[in-house]
């Protein structure tokens, strides 16, 4: 029998409109000024989240690089730092890069690649401090024999009382790899030898590399450039993707299952994972791309972090990645008014007038009978996103468009299984969209760019048939 479709309005006063609206976030982490890229020595340290990042803070724009500093107590709520690391020693003359942190001896230990010799030299260095705010150099620890040029973002881990490091690198002949070491104190360190390296079709070099275990399986994350784009995959200039497989110290890594993408959107880059005091392995990236446009930089701030996500790995071995749990913490509830509307004969089933800062949360029915598109889209075609299930496709999209700020209409997209009822869990702040697909089977993140004219969010379908069988909306509050 076929259900009357569920037309709901929602209608929430329209505060932001007429107001001076900042593309700066509500509930993610940026910049308080200047460029922020990847996420660094992400931690928990004395009571605190502690979550570094690439930073210049002279100029919207990369530059010599710092790292930048905030803490947090739930991963949401973020304060503000001093500048942790920049640049003071011959070492680290030309730029603080990429790298991590942990906890050894009451210190917050961080190493980080030191770029010297105008440029030309990479090297891992270590700093520490014992009340997580100052931080004391050390210099080298971690030299690479020969060309040294790139050798960079180490992430440390401790495993049997042994230290080890992978560091991204690139072989002579032009192929990502990663390199593995070793130390007993994070001051001397051994080579290991490489812990996996590219094939002629995963790119020249693999950069912020991570390696941890989830479900009895090591996961190896790793950052390349020069992957081409391939049918519907590797759409961006760079991917961070995933290998799983099995490891352990003194053997070789064996991988069992071959790379794929981590998230499915425009914007995703240099993840970095850690260990929550609870046993929780932790993910935040760059919510952006290099070859993005960076319309924020006339507020003078460009770049913030992805939502933190909680990642597991199932029994068929695939990472499920789902926005931390902490979130509901900072959900408040919107009454939904139950009146139909209908507009221009499209079925537009729930409308937010305004959506950033703002959880939608949709389950469409499996059954999507004569509906060949459905989904959620704010703003218009030259100037919004869509996400919508293309069911002849098989996929869902995330098209963006924001022509006046040169951001040209293009798609990304995730294949979904339409015999299932499909959730998406959506997350819309000032300059960004989350879409959890299906609790935790995939994600697709992407800058946007709303003016004060297109911030209203439609839930529509191409049939009055279709069924949202849940649909809830949150203010996530500030
Ligand atoms: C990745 C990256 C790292 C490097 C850092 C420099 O985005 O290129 O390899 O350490 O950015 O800012």
């Amino acid at each position: 029998m076929n259900k009357i479709p569920i037309l709901i309005c929602l209608l929430i006063p329209i505060h932001c409109i007429g107001e001076n609206i900042s593309w700066y976030p509500k509930f993610h982490l940026a910049p308080p000024k200047g460029w922020m890229n990847d996420p660094n020595g992400l931690s928990f340290f004395d009571g605190y989240y502690h979550a570094f990042y690439q930073h210049y803070p002279d100029k919207p724009e990369w530059g010599l690089m710092h790292w930048g500093h905030a803490r947090s107590i739930n991963m949401l709520d973020w304060e503000h730092l001093p500048i942790a690391l920049s640049p003071s020693i011959p070492e680290d003359i030309d730029g603080i890069f990429s790298g991590s942190a942990v906890v050894n001896d009451g210190n917050l230990t961080l190493m980080y690649t030191g770029v010297s010799g105008n440029s030309t030299h990479q090297a891992q260095c270590i700093a520490y401090g014992s009340d997580g705010i100052n931080f004391k150099k050390v210099g080298v620890v971690l030299k690479k024999d020969g060309n040294d040029l790139n050798f960079r973002d180490p992430k440390l881990w401790k495993q049997d009382d042994s230290w080890f490091v992978v560091v991204g690198s690139k072989t002579y002949n032009n192929r990502g790899e990663v390199l593995l070491y070793s130390s007993p104190d994070l001051y001397s360190w051994d080579y290991q030898g490489v812990l996996a390296q590219a094939d002629k079709n995963l790119g020249y070099m693999w950069e912020c590399p991570d390696f941890f275990t989830l479900n009895g399986k090591q996961i190896l994350i790793i950052n390349p450039q020069g992957i081409s784009a391939k049918g519907y995959d590797y759409l961006n200039l760079y991917q961070t993707g995933y290998f799983v497989g099995a490891w352990e110290p003194g053997k070789e890594y064996q991988i069992e299952k071959g790379f794929r993408e981590i998230d499915h959107g425009h914007d995703f880059y240099a993840s970095q994972t850690f260990l929550a005091p609870d046993g929780r392995r932790i993910l935040i990236a760059w919510l952006d791309m290099w070859e993005s446009e960076f319309p924020e930089q006339s507020e003078a701030w460009a770049g913030m972090f992805t939502l933190p996500r909680e990642l597991t790995l199932s029994e068929c071995g695939d990472l499920q990645i789902r926005p931390i749990r902490e979130v509901q913490d900072k959900r408040r509830a919107i009454p939904i008014n139950h009146s139909p509307l209908f507009v221009d004969n499209k079925f537009i089933y729930i409308t937010l007038k305004d959506a950033p800062g703002h959880e939608v949360y949709l389950e469409f029915d499996k059954h999507h009978k004569n509906a060949t598109v459905y989904g959620a889209k704010m703003g218009d075609a030259d100037h919004g996103f869509n996400v919508y299930v293309d069911v002849r496709a098989g996929r869902l999209f995330l098209e963006r468009s924001y022509v006046n700020f040169n951001i040209s209409k293009s798609s990304r997209n995730l294949k979904i299984d339409l015999k299932q009822p499909i959730s998406l869990d959506i997350f819309v702040d000032s300059s960004s969209v989350e879409v959890f697909v299906n609790n935790g089977f995939g994600v697709l993140s992407s800058r946007i760019y709303p003016t004060d004219k297109d911030r209203e969010l439609v839930v529509y379908s191409d049939s009055k048939l279709l069924k949202l069988n849940t649909y809830k909306i949150w203010r996530i509050c500030e």
